[in-house]
């Protein structure tokens, strides 16, 4: 019986090779930006995202689809009791995403879009990267954001995508955080 082919490796937070999330939360502090609702697209087994998401008063909801990771967090709820209350992690393959049972965002994060796409498991998708880009954008909030990270050893793929699908959902780049890209709605 054919099996989803996902990552296994937990990922440590690396900030010289994959610097994303840490931008990331740098740019919600000097925007000020607090009680955010954010789609988290590859949490990491260091969970950064989640972590900073009390005292900011955003609530996360975290994407993996590495085992390790999502038994990470579970050991991280059980022992911070407040961070359960803030930062939710989903086990799922990013392409069988099921728009209908995701709500409105105020920020989603799609630092790692094309990276995982796998023939493999594409019998078993619900969306391609285009269907994910398009998929999450409609989930953006009316001035809401959403971010992609320039150093994705993917980002072509968003590149290719970004002009074909934003600016006619109504989205304008803003300027530059870093490494990521950051459009409004
Ligand atoms: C390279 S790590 C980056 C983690 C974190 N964003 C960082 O920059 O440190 C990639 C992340 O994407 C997640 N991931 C890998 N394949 C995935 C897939 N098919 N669907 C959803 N998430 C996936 C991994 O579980 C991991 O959390």
């Amino acid at each position: 019986m054919k099996k989803l082919d996902l990552w296994r490796d937990p990922w440590p937070l690396d900030e010289a090779q994959c610097p994303c999330d840490v931008h990331f939360t740098g740019w919600l502090r000097e925007q000020g930006l607090t009680g955010q609702r954010i789609f988290h697209f590859g949490t990491g087994d260091h969970h950064h995202v989640g972590l900073q998401a009390p005292a900011g008063g955003h609530s996360v909801l975290g994407i993996t689809a590495t085992e390790a990771e999502y038994s990470s967090y579970i050991r991280l709820v059980v022992e911070n009791p407040d961070l359960g209350r803030h930062y939710k992690v989903l086990f799922s393959d990013i392409y069988q995403t099921n728009l209908a049972l995701l709500p409105e965002f105020d920020i989603v994060t799609l630092f790692h879009l094309g990276e995982f796409w796998s023939a493999n498991n594409a019998p078993f998708a619900t969306l391609d990267d285009r269907g994910l880009l398009e998929g999450m954008a409609g989930k953006v909030a009316p001035s809401g954001y959403i971010a992609f990270f320039t150093g994705s050893f993917a980002y072509d793929v968003a590149d290719r995508l970004i002009p074909e699908v934003l600016p006619r959902m109504g989205f304008t780049e803003l300027p530059r955080y870093r490494s990521l890209r950051l459009f409004r709605r």
